[in-house]
């Protein structure tokens, strides 16, 4: 199984891995409400939505109704169950998004940026469906970045390398740019990824990250155990995250 599949026991495992109360993601919600306040907004796209744990937040956080688009049967069969408020749910990719032009005050695009087949056509996609005054934001980990050092890859080998070819920021906004969007902020809001590394032990043990699925079971085992001894040395600290959240309009 790679890295890019969430069918199956993934989509549920993903959901329940990266569930998490607002206070863990207040940075990130600030920095939303703050930018897409500005926006005209009564539509939200969530490129690559996943099982919508984001999606949700944004229909709640900005009182909007958000187009969740997602291409991964499984993960959408976890989202459609969850029937969400003012979330509206289509199977499609981010490089032909279902969405007429001048729609959406804000695009959100949370760890996607790396799956897209033609990240230029995405970028052209997100920029035709925009609203004029409209931003996109797009929260991701980048290899030329602090956000790079994400714990799984620190302690997987070959995680850390399929991470090291997702593109960096410079090629993101490149693709903006040649779409017509220019990087307008960069922030780095504090997460809490897992409340103890307790919890990040679980979250490792049952492989939710996708890049776990590259790592053979031998260097599964070694990695877990290098997890554990981390994790005996402060079992109650939280794991924090500090991903990149750059704006574009
Ligand atoms: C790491 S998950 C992120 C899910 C969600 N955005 C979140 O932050 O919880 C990446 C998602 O992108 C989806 N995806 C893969 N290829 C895509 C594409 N070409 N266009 C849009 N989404 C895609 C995957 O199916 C998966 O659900």
């Amino acid at each position: 199984m790679s890295w890019r599949t969430y069918d199956g026991p993934r989509a549920l495992a993903y959901d329940i891995e990266r569930a998490a109360p607002d206070e863990h993601v207040s940075d990130v919600r600030d920095v939303i409400v703050g930018q897409v306040a500005h926006a005209a907004c009564n539509w939200v796209v969530d490129i690559g939505a996943g099982t919508g744990i984001w999606s949700e937040r944004l229909a709640r956080w900005l009182a909007v109704r958000v187009i969740a688009v997602e291409p991964s049967p499984g993960m959408l069969k976890v989202l459609t169950d969850k029937r969400l408020a003012d979330v509206v749910a289509v199977r499609a990719r981010g490089e032909a998004l279902p969405v007429h032009d001048d729609v959406v005050g804000a695009a959100w695009l949370s760890t996607v940026v790396h799956h897209f087949d033609d990240l230029a056509a995405a970028a052209v996609e997100v920029a035709r469906v925009l609203a004029p005054g409209g931003v996109v934001l797009v929260r991701s980990s980048f290899p030329d970045q602090q956000s790079g050092e994400v714990y799984p890859t620190r302690f997987f080998p070959s995680a850390r390398t399929v991470a090291t070819a997702f593109p960096t920021v410079g090629e993101v906004t490149a693709a903006f740019a040649a779409a017509g969007l220019g990087l307008r902020h960069r922030h780095t809001p504090m997460e809490v990824a897992s409340p103890t590394r307790q919890h990040f032990l679980r979250r490792v043990k049952a492989r939710a990250d996708s890049l776990l699925q590259e790592v053979s079971d031998d260097e599964f085992a070694a990695g877990l155990q290098r997890v554990r001894q981390w994790v005996d040395a402060a079992p109650e600290r939280p794991v924090l995250f500090r991903p990149d959240l750059l704006v574009y309009g």
